[in-house]
């Protein structure tokens, strides 16, 4: 394929200090270091795994790598491996042909201190945890803003649901959380323009499942055991599946602004 055009690199910050997108860059690299020739790989979705895509390419072109496979976690992430030239297969030829994955690499919303995360803020999580939770080493790739204390501190918890009754599913979801202090949750919503650009609605947001999501959000995180709440979301007919990635995680790269790279396991 062609090799993409030449992305520049984001400009350093006005006073010097290393940009939050630097600092995606460099964990995204330190996880592709882990890929070898031959691997099967999960490819996430966000702007810190669209480095890995970009490093992956570069990778491939250059002939460092070879034999090198990817499944997408998204749409975007499928158009994104396209144009880098990453070669890629569905999760079943993944396992039919690539003997199941080898390594998934992708970034995170948060990540706990037990290595919990919260993903899905981009409205990928069915595709992350089906392909991320498969098999393989799972490498979650942020920059240290994405360390929380508790899942759920620092915006929303995606919960996908199925469009059918969509707001009786919301309902039982927010009867999981009947009586905590601060917590709502409402439907993902996009503004939509008609063909002219003119006339602007509201309107659900779709993922690549043709799904809703519903976001959760909690005044101080989750307190609780975040497996029985992950149990009873799953229960309620309706919802698909929610982003909390409990106890997926074998490594987290974290780069930090005083320039170290962390490995968490
Ligand atoms: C998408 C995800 C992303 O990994 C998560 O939202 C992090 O994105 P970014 O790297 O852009 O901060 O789960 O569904």
């Amino acid at each position: 394929p062609a090799p993409p055009s030449a992305k520049p690199s984001p400009p350093p910050a006005a006073n010097g200090a290393v940009t939050q997108e630097e600092l995606k860059r460099v964990a995204a690299h330190r996880a592709v270091e882990m890929v070898e020739s031959g691997m099967t790989l999960g490819l996430g979705t966000g702007s810190t795994a669209a480095h890995a895509l970009d490093r992956l390419g570069e990778l491939l072109r250059s002939g460092e790598l070879t034999g090198v496979a990817g499944v997408p976690t998204s749409l975007k992430t499928e158009a994104h491996a396209a144009r880098v030239g990453i070669p890629m297969l569905s999760l079943g030829e993944a396992a039919a042909v690539g003997g199941g994955i080898d390594l998934s690499i992708d970034g995170a919303d948060e990540v706990d201190p037990e290595l919990n995360l919260v993903k899905g803020r981009g409205g990928s999580l069915l595709r992350e945890k089906m392909i991320e939770g498969s098999g393989g080493r799972f490498v979650v790739i942020v920059d240290e803003s994405k360390l929380v204390p508790r899942l759920g501190c620092t915006g929303a918890v995606p919960v996908e649901v199925v469009p059918f009754g969509c707001d009786h599913t919301l309902g039982l979801v927010r009867k999981v959380f009947d009586g905590l202090p601060g917590f709502t949750a409402r439907l993902r919503t996009v503004v939509s323009k008609d063909g002219e650009g003119k006339e602007k609605k509201e309107v659900p947001f779709v993922t690549d499942n043709g799904n809703y999501i519903v976001e959760m959000f909690f005044e101080d995180g989750i307190r609780g055991d975040l497996n029985e709440i992950s149990d009873r979301l799953l229960r309620i007919t309706g919802v698909v599946e929610h982003g909390m990635f409990l106890g997926m995680a074998t490594s987290v790269v974290v780069a930090k602004k005083d320039g170290t790279v962390a490995l968490l396991h």
